[in-house]
């Protein structure tokens, strides 16, 4: 969703600012714009559309200043147009401001402000917050700051915002709540951004800015102070990312980029964690709290979108290995419905950006209530990650493609390893089951090697089922949740139409969409339920569906009765959605670049959903 960039020093901000939006592209936006201070004055600049479309409206314009704020929108209040884009400028024409989040008490403080005689030329919150600042300064004569501390005292609801003023061209003041707002620390020079993606080559050292503080950035000095205007020490954390990460690196998309990432991302979430020669998992977070975790009554899988698919896998997983009940529940559903959170429960969140606003406020919620949060994130130092109790990376780098792939595969490798340490301090796994599920695991990254050596079928099988408008998805058991993620990236990436189902609930409904039109893809790999999916394949057969398969190498059955096959190496069935979900990722992947889409922009999607 909205991103944000900053920069005050000495070079020149536009070029950076620019820069830092395109590399904040991927969270998904509709207009973007720019402020700049130089000495005679502001420029603000802001236009829908993408950034070159803003680039080209500064044209022949003055770009120069030392201190920038800019930002990319993706539209909540107010559709996308050149005048809801930010920054916004304040009604005397001062101030200028950008703002990720919403603001929800908006309509009462536009009310206040228009019987004072404020317009507005936009309809957004934004403009309503930055006016309401300008009236707090002039009433009570006092600073920027301090005008901004009362401000959100009496705002309800989410945001990141850099706020700059035309007579002060040495300071960008900043504040966060629930969106993420991360400082880049230079050499007489500071940076500001959503995430760390946009300065990645200037420096490494950066501060996370909390919940509720606000930050005074200046070229040489960055104060932090809560809203009681007490000073905070700033923590300094050391980055381990490189500009490499968040370029394509020869790739046409980033989405096929971070697909065939994947056998490096899986070892290096695997790596030094996984050590089957010594039959030992090393996680500090699940070492350091294993009582909990092992002795938890319940657990609660939290999440949304592919990372809730994630979820379920885990939670057929940690019933078979672990025993112990394992709920999975959307966010954005679970934050509502006051769930019951009892003594002894564990709450599992996972999470690929670590700030998608429904699991935070999920989290913090049950946190409340007493429950232990265990985070499963990507993004390292995310707002999810650092209100977790404990938690484990899932190393796959910066994902920047809005559909989630090496992500989740990261994310299965994180709870397989988290489900077999606990089964193991609980007693309920044999020894040997366990030695060779991690073997199972330590061979995923050649086998995904395998599936991405010779992408050729499945990008034909992709151009032959472009057109078709509806699919089905179907699977069981541990390919269940893979044939509702396969549906999710078609849905997202191709635009069309796609259920995922449980092949065995087909019967109840569903099967009365079969057609001789209808690709039904069914993820069939040689597991426990494979002598039932056959006979669903068959069911599907008998109506003229067409079939698309997910099948293990060697297997001759399903490949004879479906029209289609894409094939993953053989693996225990506890892993094999680590192997099955690829020829998915890659379906979809060719599917959207056949019907000419932007893969790793699909249209209103955003890559960090940091608003509810
Ligand atoms: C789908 C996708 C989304 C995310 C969801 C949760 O490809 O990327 O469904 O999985 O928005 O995001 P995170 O994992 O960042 O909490």
């Amino acid at each position: 969703m909205c991103g944000i960039v900053g920069y005050i020093g000495p070079r020149e901000a536009y070029p950076i600012v620019i820069k830092g939006l395109k590399r904040l592209e991927y969270r998904g936006y509709d207009s973007a714009g720019i402020s700049l201070i130089n000495s005679s004055g502001m420029n603000v600049y802001k236009k829908k559309g993408k950034v070159t479309d803003l680039e080209e409206a500064t044209l022949g314009k003055d770009i120069s200043g030392h201190i920038g704020i800019g930002h990319t929108r993706w539209a909540t209040h107010g559709e996308p147009s050149d005048r809801n884009a930010h920054p916004h400028t304040s009604n005397d024409g001062s101030l200028s401001m950008i703002h990720n989040g919403i603001i929800e008490n908006y309509a009462s403080i536009k009310q206040e402000l228009s019987n004072k005689g404020y317009q507005f030329s936009s309809d957004t919150d934004t403009e309503v917050l930055l006016n309401f600042i300008q009236d707090i300064k002039q009433n009570n004569n006092c600073s920027l700051e301090e005008a901004l501390r009362i401000a959100l005292k009496r705002i309800v609801g989410a945001y990141c915002i850099l706020l700059i003023d035309k007579n002060d061209n040495n300071t960008i003041i900043a504040a966060r709540k629930g969106s993420p707002l991360v400082i880049g620390i230079g050499k007489g020079e500071h940076f500001l951004a959503s995430d760390a993606t946009p300065f990645i080559e200037y420096t490494k050292e950066v501060v996370y800015v909390n919940d509720y503080e606000i930050a005074i950035v200046r070229a040489d000095e960055l104060i932090l102070k809560n809203l009681g205007n007490e000073k905070q020490t700033p923590f300094i954390t050391k980055l381990d990312m490189e500009l490499a990460a968040v370029e394509k690196g020869g790739y046409k998309h980033f989405m096929l980029k971070e697909i065939h990432e994947q056998p490096s991302t899986i070892f290096d979430c695997l790596r030094g964690r996984l050590l089957t020669h010594s039959g030992e998992i090393r996680m500090a977070g699940i070492d350091n709290n294993i009582d909990k975790l092992a002795n938890a009554n319940r657990i609660v899988m939290v999440a949304c979108g592919t990372s809730w698919h994630a979820g379920l896998i885990a939670e057929y997983v940690f019933e078979e290995l672990c025993r112990i009940p394992v709920e999975v529940e959307y966010a954005s559903e679970f934050r509502y419905r006051n769930p019951v959170i009892n003594e002894g429960d564990v709450i599992i969140a996972i999470s690929q950006s670590g700030e998608t606003a429904d699991t935070l406020v999920a989290l913090e919620s049950a946190k409340a209530k007493g429950a232990f949060i265990f985070g499963v994130v990507n993004a390292v130092g995310s707002s999810i990650a650092r209100i977790s109790h404990a938690g484990a990376y899932t190393h796959a780098g910066p994902e920047i493609g809005v559909a989630s792939t090496k992500a989740f595969t990261g994310q299965l490798a994180v709870l397989n390893m988290m489900a077999l340490k606990i089964a193991k301090a609980k007693g309920t796994i044999t020894e040997d089951r366990y030695i060779n599920l991690m073997k199972e695991l330590e061979a995923v990254p050649e086998k995904v090697k395998e599936i991405l050596a010779d992408t050729s079928n499945i990008k034909a099988i992709a151009e032959k089922y472009k057109d078709a408008p509806d699919a089905l998805f179907l699977g069981r058991g541990y390919n269940f949740p893979v044939a509702l993620e396969g549906a999710l990236k078609l849905k997202e990436i191709s635009y069309i139409h796609a259920e995922g189902y449980p092949a065995a609930e087909m019967k109840h409904g569903p099967i009365a969409l079969v057609t001789d039109k209808l690709p039904v893809v069914f993820v069939a790999t040689k597991d426990s339920y494979y002598e039932k999916i056959v006979s669903n394949v068959q069911e599907i057969k008998a109506r003229k569906g067409m079939v698309i398969a997910v099948a293990t190498v060697g297997d001759t059955v399903i490949p004879s009765m479906a029209d289609d096959t894409m094939f993953v190496p053989d693996a225990d069935e506890l892993i094999a959605p680590l192997l099955s979900t690829i020829p998915l990722q890659l379906l979809s992947y060719y599917v959207g670049v056949a019907k000419g889409y932007n893969v790793d922009m699909p249209r209103n999607l955003a890559k960090s959903v940091t608003v509810e």
